[in-house]
Formats: structure tokens, sequence, C-alpha cells
């Protein structure tokens, strides 16, 4: 289970810029739990996504992981039981090194050890069976650079590659985003099988509101650091992109636009 309490955080605090975007913010996400965020430009989906995995720093409140306190846990060693996937393809992969390397790294990373290292067969072909299940023959492609795959290619990569070690929460921030929509479908699909397959806790940052609606077990919308819709269940299940749009729309009038 996956807890934020009485979560503070402001931007530049003490500047001319500081910017207060939450006070007193609060999420549970139990075990299983698939969650997808929406909300408009700027409603704080990133940086609540950046709170839960450590990368940016909060004035007050609290992040629990299984019942233990993580909050002043470096980024890096939160990534032992996270896996993590970003909008641009390029962030989860290293375009000069082989899709062989990058797997290699991704499975080292609870490890010290550097690139140094050859690949043995065993983890090779473990990495090449793992390729295989989201079936794009990226395992006939283990030596090619991943500079020269497609980003579809990429984020599929990206995707096994944050999931390919035992890890009980993945954090998705608008993977499909920059993805054609027929790829974006295919790796919609191939996520929500691995997190079915792994049981996965997902907490899932998205514009597409199908996708949205489809696929999870939980739905939130966020507007200015605020939760101000959440369903789950059967009230989820019934809830459509629709609806989704009416309840954005009653924000941007409130907002005045
Ligand atoms: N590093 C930063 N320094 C200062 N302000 C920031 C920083 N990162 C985000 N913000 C501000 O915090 C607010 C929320 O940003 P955030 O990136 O979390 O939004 P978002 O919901 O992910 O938006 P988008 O849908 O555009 O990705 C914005 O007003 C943004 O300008
Ligand atoms: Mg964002």
């Amino acid at each position: 289970m996956l807890e934020l309490k009485d979560i503070k955080k402001i931007y530049n605090p003490g500047l001319i810029t500081e910017m207060c975007l939450f006070d007193g913010f609060s999420l549970t996400v139990p075990d299983g739990e698939f969650l997808s965020i929406v909300g408009s430009n700027g409603s704080g989906k990133t940086s609540l996504l950046n709170i839960i995995c450590g990368s940016i720093p909060i004035q007050r409140g609290s992040v629990t992981v299984n019942g233990e306190n993580i909050t002043g846990k470096k980024e890096y060693k939160r990534y032992r039981n996270f896996g993590r996937v970003y909008q641009d393809p390029a962030m989860g992969t290293c375009k000069d090194l082989t899709l062989l390397e990058n797997m290699s790294l991704a499975d080292n990373k609870n490890r010290h050890c550097g690139l140094g290292g050859a690949v043995n067969k065993k983890r090779a072909d473990f990495y090449k069976e793992q390729l295989a299940t989201i079936g794009l023959g990226l395992e006939d492609k283990l030596h090619v650079r991943v500079g020269s795959l497609s980003g579809g290619q990429r984020q599929a990569a990206a995707l096994i590659m944050a999931t390919m070690n035992p890890i009980d929460f993945l954090i998705l921030d608008e993977h499909t985003a920059a993805l054609d929509p027929k790829t974006a479908d295919i790796i919609m699909e191939i996520t929500d099988r691995r997190v079915k397959e792994m049981g996965l806790t997902t907490v899932m940052v998205t514009h597409n509101l199908r996708y949205a609606c489809e696929y999870g077990t939980r739905l939130i919308m966020m507007d200015k650091g605020q939760i101000v819709m959440d369903k789950a269940g059967a009230e989820k299940q019934n809830t459509d992109t629709k609806d989704i749009l009416a309840m954005f729309n009653a924000i941007s009038i409130e907002c005045g636009n």
C-alpha cells in the first residue's frame, strides 16, 4: 500500500516565484490498485509522481510504502521496488547503448556494478524472453542501438526494463503520449497485461480519457493540486469519457476559461 499524508509542496520557497502546489494533500493507493490520474496541464500530476518517487523534496507530510515511512529515502533507493516509465521514450532508455546493454543496466539497477562485464547467456536469454512477451519482435534486436529504434519500440523496451525484475509499484507519466494512436494502443495493452500478470500497484497519469476509463480500477481527476473527482469499482466502470469531459469543462468554466 502506498500512502501520502498531509503533503505540502512549495516550489521556489522564499522567492518571488514561490508557488504552493499541494497543501494537506493525501492519497492512499491500496495493493493491486491500478489508479489512473487525469487533470489539466499544471494541475500537479507529474509533481505528485515525483513526490511518490522521491525526485523532489516536500515541505511537510509523509510518504509510506507497505507501512514503511520512506519520506526521507533517496530516489535511487526507492527504485528497488518502483518502476517508472516517462512520457519521452528517450528518458527511460539510453540511445547510444544497444538494447542488450540497456536491459543489462536496468537489470542491475540494484547492484553496484558498471557496464564493463559481458552479459552472460542466461541473462541474455531472459531478456529475449521478456522482450518476446510484447510481440513486437524486439527479441531479435538485442544488438541494435536503442537510438535507432522507433519511439514505440523504445517505449515498449522501457516498459519491459521497468518491470522485468520484481517491483511492487509501477509509475507511468503519460507513457503513451508521444506515440501514434495505434502504437499507443499496443503499449497500453502491453501495460495492462504486464500490470495484471505481475499484480503491480500502478499509478498512471494520462491525458487519454479513453485509457483512463477503459483501463485500471480507479480514476481520479486533479485540479490545482487537489483531487476533484475520485471513482472506483462499479462507479468507475460506469464512467465514460463524456462524464470526464463534462467535469473538465465545469472546472475550466469555474476558472473563467
Ligand atoms: N521544478 C519546478 N519549479 C517550479 N514550478 C514547478 C516545477 N515543476 C512544476 N512546477 C509547477 O507546478 C505546477 C504543476 O506542475 P506539474 O508538472 O506537476 O503539472 P502536470 O499536471 O503534470 O501538467 P502536464 O499535464 O502539463 O504535464 C505547475 O504550475 C508548474 O509550473
Ligand atoms: Mg506532467
